[in-house]
């Protein structure tokens, strides 16, 4: 039997839910997943009209899951007006999901420069001039703005853009599935009492 069919019980799980999820992402990188930090992040318009896309996890810690993205962009706006979100990762070699429900808070200035500079310099190009979720007339038009950036800043260090940054997920309920052969499956979810500790608890399949 492998591994991952053994299930999950309750005895398997770290208290904390932050190492648990750091467990279960260090296992997603080393199980041949193609891309294990790849994870659907929902938001809402502040009358609860929903909306869905995929978004890199870069980072896990105990205060949260952290991406990054364009505070401008229909996510970005979302986010502004309720700052609420959802997120799942799949990994199928682990016969396994997590998902994160949260509130939102933005990285300081700071840290998000220090995460933009990391990132190849054409990514931090094409994060200056687009204009995230705004429609444009052509390709053309990108492409061109592309150019006279990379020509602007061909001597200095690409500038870390106004509406660029990170967003930390700060969990309020965590949930653990895990697919069992049977289709009996486990799924244990953590919720936050009001004093921050965590209470696990089982759920149906
Ligand atoms: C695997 C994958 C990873 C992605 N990662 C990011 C990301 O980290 N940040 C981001 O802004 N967009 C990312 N995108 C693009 C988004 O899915 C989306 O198209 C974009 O952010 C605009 O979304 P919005 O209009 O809902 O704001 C990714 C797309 C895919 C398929």
């Amino acid at each position: 039997m492998a591994e991952q069919d053994r299930g999950l019980d309750e005895g398997d799980l770290d208290a904390d839910p932050f190492a648990q999820l750091s467990r279960w992402f260090e296992e997603a990188q080393a199980s041949g997943n193609p891309q294990p930090d790849a994870m659907a992040l929902a938001t809402a318009t502040a009358d609860g009209r929903p909306s869905v896309r995929m978004v890199i996890l870069k980072e896990v810690d105990r205060r949260g899951l952290v991406f990054y993205t364009n505070s401008r962009s229909q996510k970005g706006l979302e986010l502004e007006a309720n700052p609420r979100a959802a997120v799942a990762l799949s990994w199928p070699e682990l016969h396994r999901q997590a998902r994160v429900t949260g509130t939102i808070e933005a990285l300081s200035r700071e840290e998000s420069d220090a995460y933009f500079r990391t990132r190849p310099r054409d990514a931090q190009l094409s994060a200056m001039i687009s204009r995230q979720s705004a429609p444009v007339e052509s390709r053309a038009i990108l492409e061109q703005r592309y150019a006279e950036a990379a020509a602007r800043y061909r001597d200095q260090e690409v500038p870390l853009p106004e509406d660029w940054g990170g967003i930390r997920v700060v969990p309020e309920l965590f949930e653990f599935w895990q697919g069992r052969p049977s289709r009996l499956h486990d799924r244990l979810r953590y919720v936050r009492a009001t004093d921050g500790t965590w209470t696990i608890e089982r759920l149906q399949p």
